[in-house]
């Protein structure tokens, strides 16, 4: 059980869970469109037991049960993602079964109070529009535009918010530079166009989304901390490097309309002609900024080329994804970019949980490291919040297990345990931990 209750939090704080379109609907069904994932995961090598989407939790199908799990915990608000391969199979032409599975989605959440946050996009691009050079096209910025147009014509009316973008870096620099997600590709001038366009694309968006009058716009960034292995000059300035292009970078170009300089001057050869000119766009104003928060590196300088840095092993306790348990990073994460780069903007907490090695027994999932972990996380946004910092929410990651990307279905984050081969949904410990936060009991 958690220490937290309700009103140790401020009034209207919004608890919520979230997931996302390719990890939990079962891609399969529905009319939709071949992604980059699935090309990914068809490639061996790139994800484990070459896994793909096709079935995930088929909620495409359960929806209905998978929400009831979320009324009955008593959680506000559902962070949830639009496919665009499902909504337009091939990036372009909308598939009327997607925009209507989304229609029932949305009623469905509100028919249970939840309140709707949407993410338009969470990493499944159209196979389509990757053959036309993905996130290297500067006409990506377009597309993202009028998917976000067609999808938010549809179902924009009955949103709480809407964030553009999932996890900037993971877009540009995990998929484009380190290779580990979908398309794969370790290519320093790719990595850097990706890394203006999807900012680019996220402005061009929420200008579209004002354009039709929605309200309550936001994007989703993606925070790790970076500590210095040691106490040298080099270790520090390896961690500083290693902080401006994994967190500075994106809110810097979205709230500041500048990028870092180390950045400027490492990459600055890579990005597309007259770049500064994208500013305007790029820093669109914003009604509030999620951060998803899992845990920090340890940054250790090293010969070679840029960036001349790697992770080692620290010393804390580790998730099942060997990530080390690091609340203050949140706390400081949130003070940070309150002060500088959001001001009075509402912060949320839009990702936040752990993967654990997680067995039923006896019909039960005793997940106790991950009641541990969101407590103290919890603790972490009181501590922003006493120090003066607007956070107005905290999202879990994630309602149940699903496909993490390319660790395949091994590593579970779920607070409702998923049998992958009955589909089976078992609230674990920690479901009932929020239930009794949440609903007082
Ligand atoms: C985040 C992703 C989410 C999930 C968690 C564990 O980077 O946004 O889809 O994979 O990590």
């Amino acid at each position: 059980m958690f220490t937290h209750n309700r009103a140790d939090f401020p009034k209207d704080f919004l608890f919520g869970a979230a997931t996302s379109a390719y990890q939990i609907e079962g891609h399969a069904h529905g009319g939709a469109g071949s992604t980059i994932w699935d090309d990914f995961a068809a490639t061996p090598g790139n994800v484990v037991r070459a896994e793909h989407g096709g079935q995930a939790c088929d909620h495409y199908h359960r929806y209905e049960a998978d929400l009831d799990l979320l009324q009955a915990a008593g959680f506000d608000a559902y962070r949830f993602s639009t496919s665009w391969a499902r909504v337009m199979p091939d990036g372009r032409t909308p598939n009327p079964e997607g925009l209507d599975f989304y229609d029932r989605l949305t009623d469905a959440m509100l028919e249970r109070g939840l309140k709707p946050c949407a993410t338009l996009y969470h990493w499944e691009l159209p196979s389509a529009l990757q053959d036309k050079g993905g996130w290297r096209n500067r006409d990506i910025a377009g597309w993202l535009g009028d998917f976000a147009e067609t999808i938010m014509g549809r179902i924009g009316d009955r949103m709480y918010s809407v964030a553009t973008i999932n996890e900037f870096w993971c877009v540009a620099f995990l998929s484009h530079f380190l290779g580990h997600h979908a398309p794969g590709m370790r290519d320093i001038r790719a990595a850097t166009r990706a890394m203006h366009h999807v900012l680019l694309a996220h402005g061009t968006a929420i200008e579209r989304m004002r354009g039709m009058g929605l309200s309550n716009l936001g994007a989703v960034f993606n925070m790790e901390w970076a500590t210095p292995a040691d106490d040298s000059a080099e270790a520090a300035e390896a961690a500083a490097l290693y902080d401006d292009y994994y967190n500075h970078f994106y809110v810097s170009g979205a709230f500041n309309g500048r990028y870092p300089d180390r950045l400027v001057a490492a990459l600055g050869a890579h990005l597309p002609d007259r770049w500064q000119d994208d500013f305007a766009t790029i820093s669109a104003p914003l009604d509030w900024a999620g951060i998803n928060y899992y845990t920090r590196s340890i940054i250790a300088p090293t010969d070679g080329p840029w960036p001349r840095h790697t992770s080692v092993e620290g010393p804390l306790p580790k998730t099942q994804m060997g990530w080390e348990v690091y609340p203050d990073g949140l706390r400081d994460f949130l003070i940070r970019t309150a002060a500088d780069y959001t001001g009075d903007l509402p912060l949320f907490v839009t990702e936040n949980g752990m993967a654990n090695a997680d067995v039923i027994t006896n019909g039960q999932v005793q997940d106790d490291a991950r009641i541990a972990y969101f407590e103290s996380h919890l603790n972490a946004v009181k501590q922003a919040i006493a120090a003066g910092v607007p956070v107005q929410g905290y999202m879990a990651w994630s309602l149940m297990d699903n496909y993490e990307w390319a660790l395949g279905y091994e590593k579970r984050f779920g607070m409702v345990h998923v049998d992958f081969d009955s589909l089976e949904r078992t609230p674990k410990a920690s479901w009932h931990a929020f239930k009794a936060m949440l609903n007082g009991t």
